[in-house]
């Protein structure tokens, strides 16, 4: 099986710096002191259910379980995942700060699950901006597109009204729960496979199945939370969610690319 290192360095604390560190990073040399050597393994595939989330939090034991690294296969694979992941809730974020000012003056109960929505997908994009510096992964070039799209989709279906909104929130909701529900279930085959080779899965691997499986279960709660808010009470529901679904799987098929 083929190896590879995962070098990591420490982390930039925001998303400006977060896009300026990769490149920065690559044109400097790695200094011992900060690098850490992150060492996991896998090899082949086959159908995995999610694990016991109990089990991921249990610090790994080091003890007589060999270690390896990322092969170049699963770094490419976490490469594209991590960037359509920044991609996503930089979207999200941009979303709902357009959405926010005609949804809460039209409704100002919704303000608190607005803010609520809003802070969980900025504590996602935060999340990513970090894991971004830290593997050196590239931001996806049409980072700038992505973030002109969201923004005239967030204040044009805010501007609609209330029910546009949250069929918004719906529609991408799906689409993201789907994309990191794949990603989940990829990592816990990795997961799955060291377990049973007997090889130790590293404390990074464990924390972001875990980290990806919260996320996940906080856009699932979005998505309920706009079908509360009469998401399919919007008018042309059939439209506006087909075409902002349609867009977000271009986004992501696009973003895993360049
Ligand atoms: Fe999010
Ligand atoms: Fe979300």
């Amino acid at each position: 099986m083929a190896v590879s290192e995962w070098v990591v360095e420490p982390m930039a604390s925001t998303w400006r710096e977060a896009l300026r560190v990769p490149y920065r990073l690559a044109v400097r040399r790695s200094s011992p002191l900060f690098v850490q050597r992150v060492t996991i393994t896998t090899s082949s595939a086959s159908p995995a259910s999610e694990a016991d989330p109990e089990s991921l939090q249990k610090p790994a034991s080091h003890q007589g379980k060999r270690r390896r690294p990322l092969t170049a296969e699963q770094k490419k694979f976490l490469d594209r995942a991590l960037r359509v992941n920044q991609a996503g809730e930089l979207a999200a974020t941009l979303i709902y700060t357009a959405q926010t000012p005609p949804i809460t003056n039209a409704h100002p109960h919704l303000r608190p699950l607005m803010k609520h929505m809003y802070d969980q997908e900025a504590g996602h994009f935060s999340h990513f901006n970090h894991l971004l510096a830290h593997h050196r992964i590239r931001p996806t070039v049409l980072y700038p597109v992505w973030t002109a799209a969201a923004t005239i989709l967030g204040w044009s279906t805010g501007i609609m009204g209330r029910e546009a909104a949250m069929a918004c929130t719906e529609a991408v909701e799906t689409e993201i729960g789907e994309h990191y529900n794949g990603q989940v279930r990829e990592l816990l085959l990795w997961v799955k496979e060291m377990e049973e080779r007997g090889e130790e899965v590293g404390e990074e691997l464990s924390a972001l199945v875990k980290d990806i499986r919260r996320i996940r279960d906080e856009e699932l709660e979005h998505l309920d939370e706009a079908v509360k808010e009469d998401a399919k009470m919007a008018r042309p529901y059939e439209v506006l969610t087909g075409v902002i679904r349609g867009g977000c799987r271009a986004a992501i098929a696009i973003s895993e690319k360049i």
